[in-house]
């Protein structure tokens, strides 16, 4: 199946081994794309509209008929299990909407790993509730798609490693950025390779892994 340009970004969003919810699903093309190509193990399918979402099944029968979509009708979130998914993607409706959307259960919310968000109105809404509630925008993207240009945001939950190592220092393309972070990664490995061969593995391990993998995601945005 060939993408919009817009849908084609989002696909781009989530990682190879994602889980992923398609929140206001609709035609279902998203989730289509990254069973076909093996990007993500699971999705599902979500509209408060029943009609859209046999729109979304009707599509998958035709393009993938072997496989049995798990498709939710109902509104937003509410039909998705805390930390069910690792991707949460809600694209073609209004930032208000979005943000009531992520509003509904907080807790819930933070536990997913990433928000792909492609608000068609009021993204200063939007980018206002996320960092006031807990959420690090790492990336916003703008599409054409035909005369429109549609911003899209990735955000995660803020960590305070987000802190030390901000995204603004690969956006600012820094001569030294690359050598700064393999340093501070070194670093970090060594301290995870001295618990490791002297003591059980505690809270500040598992902190030390955060921040490896976060410095890892960093490395790779610069490629
Ligand atoms: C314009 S379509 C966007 C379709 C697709 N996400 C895209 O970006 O191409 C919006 C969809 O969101 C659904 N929707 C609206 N409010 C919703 C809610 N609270 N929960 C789930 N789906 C919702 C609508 O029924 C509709 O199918």
């Amino acid at each position: 199946m060939n993408l919009s340009n817009r849908l084609d970004y989002l696909a781009n969003e989530i990682e190879v081994g994602e889980a992923m919810v398609d929140i206001g699903c609709d035609h279902g093309f998203l989730p289509i794309y990254l069973i076909e190509n093996k990007i993500s193990p699971k999705v599902i399918l979500c509209d408060i509209s029943n009609e859209s979402l046999n729109k979304a099944k009707e599509n998958f029968n035709r393009f993938l008929p072997e496989y049995t979509p798990d498709a939710r009708c109902g509104d937003g979130l509410k039909v998705v299990e805390t930390g069910e998914v690792e991707a949460v993607v809600i694209a073609g409706m209004g930032g208000i909407l979005i943000s009531e959307i992520l509003s509904e259960n907080i807790d819930k919310t933070l536990s997913f790993k990433k928000l792909v968000l492609q608000p068609r109105s009021h993204i200063e809404h939007l980018r206002r509730w996320l960092a006031e509630n807990g959420f690090y925008i790492v990336k916003e993207g703008l599409v054409k798609e035909v005369d429109n240009i549609c911003e899209i945001i990735t955000a995660i939950p803020l960590k305070p490693y987000h802190y030390m190592y901000p995204v603004n220092l690969v956006y600012q393309r820094n001569p030294l950025t690359k050598e700064y972070l393999l340093r501070e990664y070194q670093k970090y490995k060594g301290f995870i390779k001295s618990i490791e061969e002297k003591s059980t593995k505690g809270e500040k391990y598992f902190q030390y892994v955060e921040i490896i993998h976060w410095l890892d995601y960093l490395n790779n945005m610069m490629e």
